[in-house]
């Protein structure tokens, strides 16, 4: 399939080669040992709050219930859209999705881009069907409520698009179950009507507005964030970008580029190994893919195929606050190249309790209508050692461009 004229998609009055267009990273997922320990330090350190729990054991088959240890799930998520980032168990996950047999590496449990309509959504799923491409399952979320299909790329990885997540706002309650009358397993018949018409109708049935999950855990806020009170000194603005080591490096960049759409903001050599950096919208690489041979040069002993992934805080002090804060509590940076990360600024990598590398950073080189990333001999200069940072930097010009965080911070 090329870009020909006969391949060419209209995505709302616009021209496309594919009938959708990625718009950000908007959520991603791991599978972990145990969601507990994981949601120990995703949750109550980094501050990712529970919108949803699911209980995966009715899907894991009965001669392995035994062994699979917790089946609960978490959905959970920084901002207002229902998750950003989910933890799911690992041996569940394995015992009852017969894909992760097929990918052992796996760990990421999805990379989740969001596109701009119903209809792309729709589209999409036709267009990868007509391919042949595979496509996991397809329908909506419960919960979450987003329209979605989930594609998979040639390394296994779990990739969604999805249109719709549903908005948790102030009362801080996610949609009650009881609202998803219908269960979608394929995409719907459009036009569909609208989430205001669903929730209605859901009322008259007489569901509660106040029968979704609103988290239980209340912990003191001691800590001056921008002159908010928060339970730590900074707050997760942004997810991503997510880090990938593959061993068929150009099938798994033919997949995101040419299936995905996402463009490539260049190409770098890291330690002698050709790595590619995938952005979504403006950031510098919501994606980085690298080859499985730099695994050894990094000295990296997991044998994951995810190599990190990044959450952005709200700003340089969020930053430099969080280091101490996790230095607090004995988790301490781990040193790796800054040439991962080109386009980065001042970031911290840091391992969590399932052995993933976490990237905290606050600053994202932002690419406008060109699409040339700043060149690198006048990218900003810093050392990894964080003891070493100033109190106070200069910005460059992108420094507060990008995505901005809605909303207030708790
Ligand atoms: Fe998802």
């Amino acid at each position: 399939m090329n870009s020909t004229k006969e391949s060419l998609h209209v995505v709302q009055g616009v021209q496309l080669a594919r009938p959708f267009q990625v718009r950000r990273l908007g959520h991603f997922g791991i599978n972990v040992a145990s969601v507990d320990r994981a949601y120990a330090f995703y949750g109550r350190l980094l501050g990712f709050e529970i919108s949803d729990e699911l209980d995966f054991g009715p899907r894991v088959p009965d001669a392995l219930k035994a062994q699979v240890g917790p089946t609960r799930g978490l959905f959970t998520r920084h901002g207002t859209d229902h998750h950003s980032f989910v933890l799911f168990p690992q041996a569940a996950m394995a015992a009852s999705n017969p894909h992760y047999s097929k990918f052992p590496r796996l760990n990421l449990n999805q990379i989740t881009w969001q596109v701009s309509s119903l209809r792309e959504v729709v589209d999409c799923f036709d267009w990868f069907q007509a391919q042949g491409l595979p496509v996991l399952r397809s329908g909506r979320d419960t919960p979450g409520s987003n329209w979605h299909l989930y594609p998979v790329d040639p390394a296994g990885h779990i990739n969604e698009l999805y249109y719709g997540i549903e908005q948790i706002g102030w009362s801080g309650y996610s949609k009650p179950m009881l609202m998803h009358g219908i269960r979608y397993t394929q995409p719907p018949q459009i036009p569909h009507r609208s989430e205001f018409a669903e929730v209605n109708q859901g009322v008259a049935q007489g569901v509660s507005l106040t029968q979704g999950y609103r988290r239980h855990e209340q912990p003191e806020e001691v800590f001056d964030v921008g002159g908010v009170l928060l339970a730590r000194p900074f707050k997760i603005s942004k997810v991503g970008p997510v880090r990938l080591f593959v061993d068929d490096v150009a099938a798994v960049v033919d997949f995101y580029q040419r299936v995905m759409g996402l463009a490539v903001t260049e190409q770098v050599d890291v330690l002698g190994h050709l790595c590619w950096f995938f952005r979504a919208n403006t950031e510098h690489h919501a994606l980085a893919i690298y080859p499985e041979a730099l695994r050894g040069a990094l000295g990296l002993q997991t044998t994951h195929s995810l190599l990190g992934f990044g959450v952005q805080l709200g700003s340089y002090t969020q930053l430099r606050q969080a280091v101490d804060f996790l230095g607090q509590a004995g988790i301490h940076p781990v040193d790796l190249p800054q040439a991962l990360s080109p386009g980065m600024g001042h970031h911290v990598w840091v391992q969590d309790p399932d052995g993933n590398l976490l990237q905290l950073y606050w600053e994202m080189e932002q690419i406008g209508w060109d699409g040339k990333p700043r060149p690198a001999a006048r990218r900003r200069v810093w050392k990894n050692n964080p003891s070493t940072w100033p109190e106070v930097i200069d910005p460059q010009s992108d420094s507060f461009m990008g995505e901005v965080f809605l909303g207030p911070l708790n």
